[in-house]
């Protein structure tokens, strides 16, 4: 039935021992290339102590096991669709696109959420792993169904390494640890629930990281690196440490910062990859220090929401090696040192809501599929630098904006059309691929358009918004403007 599990029923928080996701193994090598092979398919999975609770995995895991590759290796995933034919309560059939999200991918490997694989097919995505180091995840991005799939549990994180990175003294290794935070609902069974609260989004009132509620986490006295993913359908968080200690930003959606930002709290909205650094050191053996959520706007809270995972400090360090934080991180990001001039071209998208419908300049995806996928917000050409300023008029709420394909440069924000442009917030200054437009915000960004030609999608990474249906797509170097 519909009946939320009674709140008592519920795990205390910080009693479900904290584990990461599986690590992918791949199939084979050959040359340059990795191959690897993922099944979607149905899995019963305890999420709550005492439950089976019916979840969709990549080979059945929630979430997917993370992919490390290496800067310069290719990798070919077989994305086999072995889904049932109908969703357990939506009933729709669950045809899927898999998109890598962070990769500078081949329009046909991009997971084009009408380029589906139905129940019984499978496709091979092939990924050219050129960019910098970085975090990316991988998740389902099937036309209209992309919410209820990815919250099901189609999502799963993809680490890129390079030699920039690996050779800077930050933690690595079992010290370099996924946090893919989510939110869910269960039935009293301890079957997810589903409720997408007038198309603007889904919001549960467990908090899971890595698939566990509220865990707790054993640490030792140094250095972690936390890659925290919000792979939430439309919950955003604001995190902080009880103690008062900040958390350190090494990096952003698309890699490493210019420079460490230390930080109180950090705003964190769906879709965003922070890096983050937490020093154990500073607390004795025995301590707990917990993460929670200052919840910012928009979300639908319940009692424990504000409260994420906690770590217990149990030893000493066994390993001092790669345990600090250089000054400079990456100086050579490219993206970083753009800026506009007189001449850049620059492009609005406005972000409007009208009858029930999220659109973008007035469309929606739906426009796009009945134009016979021709219609596009923009043609920029190929190798371009714009200026896109992202104007969030759509009262109320706020959206975590991505653009696929390019890395980008946050260049200011003005609140509330009061003609005053602010810098980015100091988590921000570094390379994105989504930025979180607030309420009546409006958000420049630079960015350059390649190496690839094609079409690709811009939208909202609020998965309700997305679906319904604040997502239009740009073609790059085919002609026009
Ligand atoms: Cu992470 Cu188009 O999405
Ligand atoms: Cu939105």
């Amino acid at each position: 039935g519909q009946n939320r599990m009674a709140e008592s029923a519920l795990p205390a928080p910080f009693t479900v021992p904290f584990t990461p996701p599986p690590v992918a193994s791949k199939v084979r090598s050959e040359g340059i290339t990795d191959y690897y092979s993922l099944t979607m398919r149905e899995q019963a999975t305890q999420i709550l102590p005492g439950y089976q609770t019916r979840i969709w995995g990549y080979n059945g895991s929630f979430p997917g096991p993370t992919l490390d590759v290496q800067q310069g290796r290719e990798v070919v995933v077989r994305q086999i669709n072995s889904l049932p034919s109908t969703h357990p309560i939506l009933g729709y059939t669950p045809t899927t696109s898999t998109h890598l999200h962070g990769s500078a991918s081949l329009p046909q490997f991009d997971g084009y959420a009408s380029d589906v694989t139905y129940p019984g097919s499978w496709k091979d995505y092939r990924y050219p792993n050129s960019q910098g180091s970085r975090t990316l995840w991988y998740h389902d991005h099937g036309v209209h169904h992309t919410a209820s799939n990815v919250y099901m549990g189609l999502a799963g994180m993809y680490r890129m390494h390079d030699p920039l990175e690996q050779s800077l003294p930050i933690p690595q290794g079992y010290y370099d640890v996924p946090l893919i935070v989510t939110d869910a609902m269960f039935d009293a069974t301890g079957q997810l629930l589903y409720d997408d609260n007038d198309q603007s989004g889904v919001f549960g009132d467990v908090i899971l990281v890595n698939g566990r509620p509220w865990p707790v986490m054993k640490v030792e006295r140094r250095k972690y690196r936390f890659r925290i993913l919000n792979a939430s359908v439309a919950r955003s968080y604001r995190w902080q440490l009880d103690s008062g200690e900040p958390l350190v930003v090494i990096a952003t959606d698309a890699g490493l910062m210019t420079a460490p930002q230390s930080v109180k709290s950090l705003l964190h909205g769906n879709a965003e990859r922070y890096e983050v650094i937490i020093d154990f050191a500073k607390y004795a053996i025995g301590r707990r220090v917990t993460l929670r959520n200052l919840s910012p706007k928009n979300n639908v809270d319940y009692t424990n929401t504000n409260k994420v995972m906690a770590f217990d400090v149990v030893a000493k360090a066994s390993s001092i090696s790669h345990n600090s934080i250089p000054s400079v991180l990456n100086p050579y990001n490219h993206i970083m040192a753009l800026t506009p001039t007189d001449t850049t071209p620059t492009r609005t998208m406005a972000l409007v809501r009208q009858s029930g419908e999220w659109t973008i300049n007035g469309q929606t995806w739906a426009d796009v599929v009945a134009s016979g996928y021709t219609r596009a917000l923009a043609n920029p050409a190929l190798n371009a630098v714009e200026v896109w300023e992202i104007h969030n008029d759509s009262g109320g709420w706020h959206h975590p904006m991505h653009i696929h394909l390019v890395d980008f440069k946050v260049l200011d924000r003005e609140f509330d059309r009061n003609g005053v442009r602010v810098p980015p917030r100091p988590p921000e200054r570094g390379a994105k691929d989504v930025v979180y437009v607030g309420e009546n915000e409006r958000v420049r960004l630079i960015t350059q358009f390649g190496p690839h030609r094609g079409r690709y999608m811009i939208h909202c990474h609020n998965l309700v918004h997305e679906d319904h249906d604040m997502m239009g797509q740009f073609t790059v170097g085919e002609g026009g403007y």
